[in-house]
């Protein structure tokens, strides 16, 4: 119990004396996981051409809530555009040295080091087949990773039984890449990118506000069968966090 605890605490401190990968000037790793060669890659709708519905940003703080109960209306793309661009949208890359160095995004960062991958079991998304994305959040793209077969259960198991993971428009999953973090903060990386993730969260939960969809963060779930159904090792890149949407149905 205590070892948790302590993680919870900060400990900055545990670097000093410590060499982290950056400081040894080793490489750094892509600030994205790159789309595998000949990948079917779908264009997604730009911020700024997307009109949203409820903009007000006091009542969308006020009306947040979990939601697990939706109706069997899809997403459109438009709308699953916006969601993805407000959790993990990429404002800009910062270059040092002609390298790219950090993305600025919607979200905060510890360094900007924005360690999470964002996957998507889409189950009903106009012009989506369902299936497994991932977002590719420096070009704002999709990429198609794979069909899954009896989609519904294997989301529903994998979130330990909660049956609205299967139940809905679509899964965000935020993986993380562990070493995009650990090259510039070694041992103090993990602490800090799960304060991270409740920030990409929580701007899930207001996006979906403004677009009449609801959500609900999902901390309980299966690790091993999250891992195999979004295809990553579970030691380099490993699910932390998950959180269905859809149209309110209550
Ligand atoms: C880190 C975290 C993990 C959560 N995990 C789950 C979960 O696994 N299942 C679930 O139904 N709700 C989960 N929730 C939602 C909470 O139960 C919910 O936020 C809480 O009951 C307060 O309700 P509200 O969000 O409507 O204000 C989680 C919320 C957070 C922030």
């Amino acid at each position: 119990m205590q070892n948790s605890r302590n993680f919870m605490k900060a400990d900055f401190t545990k670097l000093q004396g410590i060499k982290t990968d950056q400081m040894l000037d080793l490489p750094q790793p892509p600030l994205e996981k790159p789309a595998a060669e000949n990948a079917e890659i779908i264009d997604l709708i730009p911020v700024e051409n997307i009109k949203i519905k409820k903009n007000n940003l006091q009542e969308n703080i006020f009306n947040r809530r979990s939601h697990r109960i939706f109706t069997k209306e899809a997403l459109t793309l438009e709308e699953l555009s916006f969601l993805l661009w407000a959790s993990q949208g990429v404002k800009e890359v910062i270059t040092r040295d002609d390298k790219a160095y950090a993305t600025l995004r919607t979200v905060p960062s510890a360094g900007a080091r924005h360690p999470f991958e964002t996957y998507l079991v889409v189950h009903n998304v106009e012009t989506l087949k369902p299936g497994l994305y991932r977002y590719l959040a420096i070009g704002h793209k999709l990429v198609f990773l794979k069909e899954i077969e009896d989609q519904p259960k294997k989301m529903t198991d994998a979130a330990l039984g909660q049956e609205f993971a299967g139940k809905c428009a679509v899964v965000f999953i935020w993986a993380m890449i562990a070493y995009r973090a650990e090259w510039r903060y070694h041992l103090v990386a993990h602490k800090a990118a799960l304060l991270d993730a409740g920030h990409v969260c929580q701007n899930l939960y207001l996006a979906c506000e403004g677009i009449g969809a609801g959500t609900c963060a999902i901390a309980a779930y299966d690790q091993e069968k999250t891992d195999d159904l979004i295809g990553v090792d579970d030691i380099d890149e490993f699910s932390i966090y998950m959180a269905p949407v859809g149209k309110p149905g209550n």
